[in-house]
């Protein structure tokens, strides 16, 4: 078996007395769309806030990036290290250009960055059109978001935590979140092409619909707890799936 790009190793999270991921030991593998599931307050948003650095005085466990041991760096430093999220609330500026947008997340690099912009502007550049084309947004990246859709202004949300480093995992929280059934449905099919086209993602969502259609494999947390993992098969019959997402049907979304 191949190394996964991320994986967690008893990673644990403590507020307090609140245990709001426990011993978690999961996986993600390269070129997988990983699902990861579970009710409100089961610490999802918490588990990618400490994979991705936020957390340092909260957390306990390894974290391994293709192998190699991440825990306790810094969230620059990861996501320098080609680790890539997006947030639950998602905060665009609505009076630049989609394209503008992008250079801006990209313009968050570290110093790093700045010194191979000054020997090579072209570089940010290049990279702001290469995920455009690559999400297939060129036609509106001299649009405003505030003009787009709901769908296409999470689009942009995607393309600018592609953009912000050399991506190795894109955890994605919720990022369907406020949008309509068929938005949604546009929006799973927009991440499965980009997966398919050889990006690895991490998709939390509440909507069981969605990720058991785009995913490859998914995890479920309750109550900070790995309960159960499976493929969207074995998920739609796993008895602890359908306990936790009791009176809604594991097709609903
Ligand atoms: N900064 C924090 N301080 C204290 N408790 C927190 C904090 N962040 C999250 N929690 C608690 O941790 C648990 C998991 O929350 P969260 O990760 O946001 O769940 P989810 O994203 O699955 O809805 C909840 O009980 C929440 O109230
Ligand atoms: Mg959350």
């Amino acid at each position: 078996m191949t190394t996964p790009i991320l994986r967690t190793d008893g990673l644990t999270v403590r507020f307090g007395g609140l245990l709001a991921v426990n011993d978690v030991s999961l996986t993600c593998e390269k070129g997988q769309l990983t699902g990861l599931i579970g009710p409100n307050g089961a610490g999802k948003t918490t588990f990618i806030d400490a994979v991705t650095g936020f957390l340092p005085d909260n957390a306990s466990g390894d974290v391994l990036l293709e192998g190699q041991s991440i825990s306790g760096l810094a969230p620059h430093v990861l996501a320098h290290q080609g680790l890539s999220r997006t947030w639950q609330t998602l905060e665009l500026f609505d009076d630049i250009s989609v394209r503008a947008n992008l250079g801006v997340a990209s313009e968050r690099l570290t110093v790093g960055g700045a010194v191979r912009d000054f020997f090579r502007p072209s570089a940010r550049h290049d990279r702001v059109a290469e995920v455009l084309e690559q999400l297939e947004m060129t036609d509106i990246a001299d649009r405003q978001p505030r003009e787009l859709s709901q769908g296409q202004r999470k689009m942009v949300g995607v393309a600018r935590a592609l953009v912000a480093s050399t991506t190795k995992i894109l955890l994605l929280d919720e990022p369907a979140a406020g949008l309509d059934k068929n938005e949604t449905q546009w929006f799973g099919d927009q991440l499965r092409a980009l997966v398919d086209d050889g990006y690895t993602m991490l998709l939390i969502d509440h909507d069981m619909g969605l990720v058991l259609r785009v995913c490859d494999h998914i995890h479920m947390l309750v109550f900070g707890e790995l309960i159960t993992s499976g493929t969207p098969e074995q998920m739609r019959s796993d008895p602890e799936v359908i306990a936790a997402y009791l009176g809604r049907s594991a097709g609903d979304s």
